[in-house]
C-alpha cells in the first residue's frame, strides 16, 4: 500500500498486514511531541483501524532517535498554569487512547526515547529497542522541574515495579537497550538488522504480561507508604524540596494519585499548577536552552574526526583518552613514562567495564580503540592531537614545534593548558594559527563542560573544528577567548579565595560550606579547595586573583606544612576514607547573607569576563559557570540570579515607597 504522507509522520500497511507509522517531525532534527503530532497520530490510527491491519509499529525516520520528548519550546511558551494543565490533559488523553487502541501496538526504539517519547512507547502494547550506543530510554522530566505527566508515572511503575521505576524517574537517569530489557522496560533488545522483524513478530504475537513479583506488588500496594517514606528520606539526602520540588512531586503523585497528575488539586504541592508556578521550573528550562545553545556550537560541518592522539597520560590525559575511546574515536595515548601508560590502561579498563557493563561487544570495542603508544606513532594519523603534559612552557613549546612537523597538515593541534598563554605556547611553531586550547575539567569523565580557547593567533576554522570535536565526545563546548583562567577558573578562583578569607576572619569552615550548600552549590567551597588541593588553590589564587596580593594566611601555612587537602588526608578538614570529617551545622548558625557575600566576587568576575569578551555574552557566561562549576542550576546561572535578586529588591523598595 502507498505511504500516506502527513506533516509530521507517514504511514502505510505492508503486505504482511502490518501498519508502520514513521514519525518524522517537520523542521526538526529530532522528533518531539506536541498537539499537532498527537492529532496526526490519532488520525493515522483511525485510518489504520479501517484498513483491517493486524497491528501497528511506531518507528522514527530521524537518525537522531525515536522521540526526544515533549516539545520543550512549546512548553516553555505556555502562558500560565492553566495552559500547562491543558497540555498535560491533552497528552494524557492521547496516551490513554493509544493504550486502549484495539490493535496490537509496538514501539521500535532506536536512539533516544526520552520523556514523552518513552511515555508513548509505554502506552504501546510492546517495545523493541535496538542495541546501539545511542539508544537511551528514560523519563528525565525532573531535569526541567516538571514530571512525566503523560502516563509515565503510572505506566512505568506498573510495568517494571516501583522499586525500579521510581529511582529512574527520581534520578532522571536513562538506560541502554540491554539494561531496559533486563528491567523489563522493553520486550526485546536486538541488533539493528533484525529490529523490524522483531517488532513485527511482537505485533503478531503480543507478549503476555506476567504480573509483577510479590515484593513489587507489596511496594505498590500495602507497603506503599513505607516505600515513599524511604524514598523521600533518600531524596532529602540529595536534594532540597525548596530547591527542587519536582522529584518530591513525582513521589507524591505516584503515591497519592496513582501517577495521574490530573487528579492532584491545584493547591496541592504535587500539582501541575504548583510545579508550573515554581521559579525552579523557569530556571531549569533556561538551563535546558542554554545547554542546547552550547550543543549547537558543535553542529557544524568540518572534516571527519576519527583518530585522536593524546600526549600525557597523567590525571587529565588518561581520562581525556578514555572519554574519546568511549565515544567511538580511536585513541593513541603517549607518555614518557611507561608506568603512567600502564596506570592509564588499567583505569580505562575499569571505567569501560562499569560504563559498558551491559554490553560486552561495546566494552571490547572501546578497549580496542584505546591504544597506549609510548613512541607517538599515532601522531602521523591523528585528526586531533591533544597535549596534556606537565604545565611547563618550554616543554609545551618544544612539543608543538615538533608535532606540527609530524602531524597531518590538516590535523587539529590543541593544548589542555590551564594557566599558560596559548600565544606563548605557539611561539616556536611555524604555523601558530593551528594551535587552539581544548580545556577539560577534572574529573574529565564527570564534568560536562569543555572550554574551547581561541588564542590571538588561532585560526577560526581550527576553533570550529575543536567545537565539533568536543560535541563528538558528548561534552558541551563553550567558546572562550584566551585570557588568564579563561572563564571557569577566572570566576572560581576569586570565589574560593573569598570563602577562605571568610574562614580567615573566624567563620568555621563547616559554616561557610553549609551556607553555600544551602544556596544550592553541589559542594561547599572549603571542601572544594581541599578536594582540588591547597597547593593548586594557592597558585590559582596568586595567578587569578590579583586584587588579593596576600593569600589567606592559613592557606599558606597549611601548604607549608604539606597539608594539601584530600590527597594528603588533611587540609582545612581531616579526610577519612575519601570523606571530609565535618560537624553538622544548624541552619540558625549560618549568618544572614553569608552565601551572597562569598559569592559576590564570583558574580563580579563573571561580569568582567563578559565585559572583556572572554565569553560572547551573559547567557553563555551563565552556561559556562553552571556546567563548569556546578553553580546551583535551579538559580539559572550567576548573572541571571543576580538580576532576579536585583529585580526583587527594586520591587520591594517600590512597594515600601
Ligand atoms: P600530570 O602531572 O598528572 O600528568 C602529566 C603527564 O605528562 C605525566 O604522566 C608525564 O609523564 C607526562 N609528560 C611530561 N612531559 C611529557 C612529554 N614531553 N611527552 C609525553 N609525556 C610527558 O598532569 P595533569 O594534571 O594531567 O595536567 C596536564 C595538563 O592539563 C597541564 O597542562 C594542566 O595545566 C592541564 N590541566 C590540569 C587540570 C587538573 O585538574 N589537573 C585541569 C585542567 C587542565
Amino acid at each position: 500500500m502507498n505511504e500516506t504522507q502527513m506533516k509530521h509522520l507517514s504511514w502505510s500497511v505492508n503486505e504482511r498486514g502490518i501498519a508502520w507509522i514513521w514519525l518524522d517531525c517537520a523542521e526538526k532534527s529530532a522528533n518531539t511531541l506536541s498537539e499537532p503530532v498527537f492529532a496526526e497520530i490519532e488520525s493515522a490510527l483511525d485510518a489504520i483501524a479501517a484498513t483491517g491491519a493486524k497491528g501497528v509499529v511506531f518507528a522514527s525516520r530521524k537518525t537522531a532517535g525515536f522521540v526526544a520528548g515533549a516539545d520543550v519550546e512549546a512548553f516553555a511558551a505556555l502562558p500560565d498554569a492553566a495552559a500547562a494543565r491543558a497540555l498535560v490533559e491533552r497528552g494524557w488523553r492521547f496516551m490513554e487512547r493509544l493504550a486502549a487502541y484495539p490493535l496490537p501496538t509496538v514501539a521500535l526504539i532506536h536512539g533516544h526515547c526520552l520523556g514523552g517519547g518513552l511515555e508513548l512507547a509505554l502506552a504501546c502494547r510492546a517495545r523493541v529497542a535496538v542495541r546501539d550506543r545511542k539508544t537511551r530510554l528514560g523519563l528525565p522530566e525532573i531535569m526541567l522541574g516538571i514530571y512525566p505527566g503523560w502516563g509515565g508515572m503510572m505506566r512505568m511503575p506498573a510495568l517494571i515495579g516501583p522499586s525500579k521505576a521510581l529511582p529512574l524517574m527520581l534520578t532522571a537517569k536513562s538506560v541502554n537497550a540491554q539494561r531496559a530489557k533486563r528491567l523489563g522496560l522493553v520486550d526485546e533488545a536486538v541488533p539493528e538488522r533484525v529490529a523490524a522483524l522483531a517488532a513485527e513478530a511482537l505485533v503478531l504475537n503480543p507478549p503476555k504480561r506476567k504480573g509483577l513479583p510479590l515484593m513489587e506488588r507489596l511496594w505498590a500496594g500495602p507497603l506503599r507508604p513505607l516505600f515513599v517514606r524511604q524514598a523521600e528520606k533518600q531524596l532529602r539526602a540529595k536534594v532540597r524540596a525548596e530547591h527542587y520540588p519536582a522529584p518530591y512531586a513525582v513521589l507524591r503523585c505516584w503515591s497519592q494519585y496513582g501517577g495521574n497528575p490530573l487528579r492532584a488539586p491545584a493547591d496541592a504541592p504535587a500539582s501541575i499548577e504548583s510545579l508550573a508556578a515554581h521559579p525552579t521550573t523557569k530556571n531549569l528550562l533556561r538551563v535546558f536552552f542554554l545547554q542546547e545553545r552550547l550543543k549547537k556550537f558543535a553542529k557544524r560541518e568540518t572534516a571527519p574526526i576519527t583518530r585522536v592522539h593524546v600526549i600525557g597520560a597523567g590525571v587529565m590525559g588518561s581520562e581525556i583518552a578514555m572519554v574519546c575511546a568511549a565515544s567511538g574515536l580511536t585513541v593513541t595515548l603517549q607518555d614518557l613514562s611507561l608506568d603512567a601508560l600502564a596506570r592509564a590502561q588499567q583505569a580505562a579498563t575499569r571505567w569501560f567495564q562499569r560504563r559498558f557493563r551491559d554490553d560486552e561487544t561495546a566494552l571490547r570495542a572501546a578497549l580496542d580503540r584505546f591504544i597506549p603508544d609510548p613512541q607517538g606513532v599515532g601522531v602521523a594519523q591523528a585528526d586531533v592531537i591533544i597535549e596534556a603534559v606537565v604545565e611547563k612552557l618550554d616543554v609545551k613549546q618544544r612539543l608543538f614545534a615538533e608535532l606540527e612537523q609530524r602531524a597531518k597538515t590538516d590535523a587539529l593541534l590543541a593544548t589542555n593548558t590551564s594557566s599558560l598563554s596559548l600565544e606563548s605556547i605557539a611561539e616556536g611553531m611555524a604555523a601558530p594559527h593551528r594551535l587552539v586550547g581544548i580545556h577539560f575539567f577534572n574529573p574529565v569523565t564527570k564534568m560536562p563542560l569543555v572550554e574551547v580557547v581561541r588564542g590571538a593567533q588561532s585560526d577560526a576554522q581550527a576553533v570550529e573544528r575543536a567545537l565539533v570535536f568536543v560535541g563528538k565526545i558528548d561534552k558541551l563546548p563553550l567558546p572562550v577567548r584566551s585570557a588568564p583562567g579563561f572563564l571557569v577558573n577566572a570566576v572560581l578562583a576569586p570565589y574560593l579565595i573569598s570563602a577562605l578569607q571568610c574562614v580567615e576572619a573566624g567563620t568555621a569552615p563547616e559554616v561557610v560550606d553549609a551556607a553555600l550548600e544551602a544556596f544550592g552549590m553541589p559542594m561547599g567551597p572549603i571542601e572544594l579547595v581541599d578536594t582540588v588541593g591547597l597547593d593548586v588553590a594557592l597558585l590559582a589564587g596568586q595567578q587569578l586573583v590579583p586584587d588579593e596580593p596576600t593569600p589567606p594566611r592559613r592557606l599558606q601555612q597549611l601548604v607549608q606544612e604539606g597539608k594539601l587537602g584530600k590527597k594528603t588526608g588533611e587540609g582545612y578538614y581531616r579526610w577519612e576514607k575519601g570523606k571530609a570529617v565535618k560537624r553538622t551545622v544548624k541552619p540558625s548558625e549560618i549568618p544572614e547573607g553569608l552565601a551572597e557575600r562569598i559569592l559576590a566576587p564570583l558574580i563580579a568576575a563573571t561580569e568582567r569576563c563578559v565585559a572583556e569578551g572572554v565569553v560572547a555574552d551573559a547567557d553563555l557566561a551563565d552556561a559556562g559557570v553552571i556546567f563548569g562549576t556546578g553553580f546551583a542550576p535551579f538559580r539559572g546561572g550567576p548573572l541571571h540570579w543576580r538580576n532576579t535578586k536585583d529585580a526583587e529588591n527594586r520591587e520591594k523598595s517600590a512597594r515600601m515607597a
